[in-house]
């Protein structure tokens, strides 16, 4: 089924998100790209631009992201968050927290985060979370992207060895549900920061994040290091524990590898 919005916004609990919907049955160049041209038009807080295909889908880093028809969940959310723009990186673990939510709610599979954005199921990644930012008259803005592979064929065979999908671990493929049950979730994880910064989602990002406690390879483009996730901090940096004591890793450029793999 498409995801048309007649079939999904009857589930939709939201006051702004997903209220203004643009949806493509066929083929977009990027939902970010798209949407990214509608907030410089002044388009609203909440408005989603979701399609059923990508020919130039973007990734963090510059990388592509693979998206064909129908297999996953390609969408992005304009954000005009009511948050000091500094404390705007906290909008990434919002999205991830969300997402992670929805796919245990629709799913029952039980998505973890792996700091700072990406969701993986079985130790292979199933989401990934794309943030760009600008600025304009009415102050800054956020288009949150959000890559969810539902259907096997949603990414390329030879990424099979750190990518997953929904239906290859048995969940109900119900993609209106998810992206309904995604903007609720995020509608909430947005207020609670917009309230308390990073403090309103804390707890529950520490329960959904599965870095905390592995050994991890922070990898940046002048250095590395390694050590044990201990937790994160009042702003979502990740403390790490090195040999030379705690180092403090903000959510940017970096990589976080698991010792062991991608986890
Ligand atoms: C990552 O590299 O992990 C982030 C991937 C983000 C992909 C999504 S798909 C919808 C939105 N549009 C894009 O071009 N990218 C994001």
């Amino acid at each position: 089924m498409s995801l048309t919005p007649a079939t999904w916004t009857p589930l939709l609990t939201t006051r702004a998100l997903g209220r203004a919907v643009n949806h493509y049955e066929h083929t977009l160049t990027s939902t970010n790209l798209v949407l990214k041209d509608m907030a410089k038009h002044g388009a609203p807080h909440g408005r989603l631009c979701l399609c059923e295909k990508q020919t130039a889908g973007r990734g963090r880093m510059d990388r592509q992201w693979s998206s064909p028809e129908g297999q996953g969940v390609w969408l992005s959310v304009l954000l005009r968050p009511s948050l000091p723009v500094e404390n705007a990186p906290v909008i990434t673990f919002c999205c991830a927290l969300a997402m992670a939510k929805a796919v245990r709610q629709v799913t029952g599979l039980d998505a973890q985060i792996k700091w700072p954005n990406d969701l993986v199921l079985g130790g292979k990644k199933l989401c990934g979370i794309l943030l760009e930012m600008g600025f304009d008259a009415q102050g800054y803005y956020v288009v949150a992207g959000t890559g969810l592979n539902v259907r096997r064929g949603a990414y390329p065979p030879e990424l099979a060895h750190q990518a997953t999908s929904i239906e290859e671990h048995g969940g109900v493929p119900d993609r209106g549900a998810i992206v309904a049950a995604y903007l609720g979730a995020l509608e909430d994880a947005l207020a609670a920061v917009e309230q308390q910064g990073f403090a309103g989602i804390a707890e529950d990002f520490r329960r959904s994040c599965i870095t905390l406690g592995s050994q991890v390879n922070v990898i940046g483009t002048d250095m590395s290091f390694t050590g044990v996730a201990e937790d994160v901090d009042p702003a979502g940096a990740l403390l790490v524990r090195t040999e030379d004591g705690l180092r403090r890793v903000l959510a940017g450029d970096v990589s976080v590898r698991g010792v062991m793999g991608y986890v």
